[in-house]
């Protein structure tokens, strides 16, 4: 089975912010990585804007629009409200209603999304944003461990698919020690355990070109979002090939 890719252009958008004006065009980029053959395009906006801003998620929402293609992924904090001219999390994603959005479990300070949803105790307070956004056509997914109590939550719950975050992973991967085998079939376990309650399989955090291979061993991978290691490849092997490298992973 393939794995669709959809690249995560954050790290496009932090380099163009580090100067003033448009460079590297996000959107431009965005087009590089679907004429490479990606199949969807991620980002990920947070209230400091100190990748992804509002019009970027707008612009890309327009170039997608009108391709059956590929699919657009809006991933974040579904409690980031309005601050100044971001608009708020929820608010974004119904003004572009994209393929898919995840709800990750991050705050609005937090470097990056390093854990799942624990939805003993946010499941109440997301299942009425999870409606909303079901109800306009939204596929939604949920950034979770690989833990069978907390998957069987998030399909109770109505959520379309999970995200399993891969960063621990990754972390193993580069030991691969004994415990690594230990977490993998954790990883292993919760996808079977996906597929058999029916519900989707996604998976991303500081997958590459060296540890992608191997997770997708796991069963019915329907979807990687990749970043921050796509673009450090990119600066090497330019865009084009990066994705293309990925891609081929994807499709073995
Ligand atoms: N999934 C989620 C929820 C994320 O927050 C990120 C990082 O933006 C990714 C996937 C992609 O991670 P990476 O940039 O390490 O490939």
């Amino acid at each position: 089975m393939k794995t669709a890719l959809s690249v995560n252009l954050n790290k496009i958008a932090l380099i163009r912010n580090s100067r003033e004006g448009n460079y590297p065009d996000v959107v431009e980029h965005g087009k590089v990585c679907l004429a490479a053959g990606a199949d969807g395009l991620t980002v990920h906006p947070r209230p400091d804007q100190r990748h992804i801003r509002p019009h970027d998620v707008y612009d890309l929402a327009e170039l997608l629009k009108d391709n059956q293609e590929a699919e657009f992924n809006i991933e974040g904090n579904p409690f980031a409200e309005k601050i100044g001219d971001f608009p708020g999390f929820i608010q974004l994603v119904l003004d572009t209603k994209p393929e898919q959005c995840t709800l990750v479990p991050d705050s609005n300070d937090q470097l990056t999304s390093d854990h799942g949803f624990d939805l003993k105790k946010s499941g109440e307070s997301l299942k009425p944003v999870l409606d909303q956004l079901k109800s306009t056509g939204v596929r939604v997914s949920l950034f979770m461990d690989p833990d069978l109590e907390q998957i069987e939550l998030a399909k109770k719950l109505g959520a379309d698919r999970i995200e399993l975050y891969t960063g621990p992973y990754a972390e193993a991967f580069k030991r691969k020690d004994a415990s690594f085998d230990q977490l993998f079939q954790r990883y292993y376990a919760a996808a079977e355990y996906a597929a058999k309650i029916g519900i989707g399989l996604n998976a991303g955090h500081d997958l590459n070109l060296e540890n992608l291979a191997h997770f997708r061993k796991v069963p019915a991978l329907l979807e990687v979002s990749i970043g921050h290691a796509l673009t450090v490849d990119a600066i090497a092997m330019g865009l084009d090939k990066a994705v293309r490298a990925y891609k081929q992973l994807c499709s073995a």
